[in-house]
């Protein structure tokens, strides 16, 4: 069904968000395909998508089938009418994925929904679909695909996979970061939305973008972390995996540590595998929540089994990297903390499943403040005490609390 977006004036705040961020496919032509890109990113929810009374069809052609399908709509959304399935997780690189399309991000930022159109790829979430265009579903078996990644800078802090006893000078940087554009998840109080939802960046194949770190690294000779994150830096397994393997041929035999911090709702055991055998030395899973209740409240996901899932994912993620992994690669958890968002008793919870899974892990609480869409009070650092006793009283070693004041470490 051909949709169209709708802009609410009331809601609207002249932010400019959605002329400056997001690459609408229409916009040269004023034309509205109905992508939705700027729904997902407008961070004052003053664009909606309506259904559109647009009737006229053209003629495509898809994997060598000609179709008839709605004019001025995203080659997704034309597959979708033609029984194509959109999924939210990917499969696995053996496994056949005929007549499916992974679109985790739907801003034409991760590539993986990429299809062949006329002899080029493009993303199919926000590509406009055009008379006599041919799809070819299947990439050729040489396409590396290209992410938007912006950042590049010397980070401080780190992130969530980044251990703690590194943190010792707040002006001095310990990692290189680069931030990978699009995300899975829709967390309306979204802490980098700018990233998440597409966001400005460059089209980086893995090799630019390693050379970029690379290069940037030069700058501070010191840092041997580097780190990917995002948005959600796991959305497109080659591109990632591809990336890792591209910094450790840079490196050489230098000692660099290579740093992915994540959702983990994407990281299946062959995927940890690879990553691993690809250079990986640290990671940051952000778990969310316990409950499946919170964690869709925290990430704005509608479908109950899909939360579910990636929720199950994560966690177990967890487990499996201590389990075959310990010795090879540092693990960070990551727990979000805002009183709106998640109770203590729940942040409790899940200190005490952490435990029970390794009392050695490195539990890191990320003080949530008011961001994105979600109306939310902001963190005190007297709530981030009370979050680090609690989480110290599961007897849990290691737990690190950000607070407005600094961070509150062992
Ligand atoms: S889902 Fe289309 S580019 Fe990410």
């Amino acid at each position: 069904m051909p949709f169209i977006a709708k802009h609410i004036l009331e809601k609207c705040k002249h932010c400019n968000a959605c002329l400056d961020l997001v690459a609408c496919p229409g916009a040269e032509e004023n034309i509205c395909i109905g992508c939705g890109a700027c729904t997902l990113l407008c961070p004052n929810e003053a664009l909606i998508l309506i259904e559109s009374k647009r009737k006229d069809k053209i003629n495509i052609e898809v994997d060598g089938k000609k179709i008839s399908v709605p004019e001025k709509i995203s080659i997704k959304e034309a597959l979708t009418g033609i029984g194509y399935v959109i999924t939210d997780l990917p499969k696995e690189p053996e496994e056949p994925s005929e007549s499916e399309i992974f679109a985790p991000c739907g801003v034409g930022a991760c590539s993986s929904c990429s299809v062949e159109v006329d002899g080029v790829m493009k993303p199919a979430c926000v590509t406009m679909i055009r008379k006599g265009m041919k799809v070819i579903t299947t990439p050729p078996s040489n396409y590396m695909p290209k992410r938007i990644v912006c950042g590049f800078v010397g980070h401080p802090s780190g992130g969530v996979g980044t251990p703690w006893t590194l943190r010792k000078d707040p002006k001095k940087a310990i990692e290189i970061v680069c931030y990978t554009a699009g995300c899975n998840f829709q967390c309306p109080q979204c802490q980098n939305w700018h990233v998440a939802f597409r966001g400005r960046g460059d089209f980086l194949t893995p090799s630019e973008a390693a050379r970029k770190m690379f290069l940037t690294n030069k700058k501070y000779p010191d840092v041997s972390r580097l780190t990917v994150s995002g948005g959600e830096s796991t959305l497109n397994r080659v591109w990632l995996i591809t990336f890792l393997q591209k910094l450790r041929k840079l490196y050489k035999n230098k000692n660099i540590r290579l740093h992915v911090d994540t959702n983990g709702s994407l990281l299946t055991k062959n995927y940890i595998d690879e990553l691993v055998n690809a250079g990986m030395t640290d990671m940051g899973i952000d778990l969310k929540a316990l409950s499946t209740d919170t964690f869709m409240f925290i990430t704005g996901l509608k479908d109950k089994e899909m939360a579910e899932k990636y929720k199950k994912i994560a966690w177990n993620a967890v487990k499996y990297l201590l389990k075959h992994y310990k010795d090879k690669v540092f693990t960070g958890i990551g727990i979000p903390y805002n009183k709106d968002l998640i109770s203590i008793e729940e942040v409790e919870a899940m200190g005490k499943k952490l435990f029970k899974i390794d009392p050695c892990l490195q539990v890191a609480v990320n003080d949530y403040q008011p961001a994105f869409r979600r109306k939310i009070q902001k963190t005190t650092s007297d709530d981030m005490k009370e979050v680090y006793r609690v989480l110290k009283e599961t007897g849990l070693e290691t737990v690190v609390c950000q607070s407005p004041d600094g961070f509150i470490c062992p």
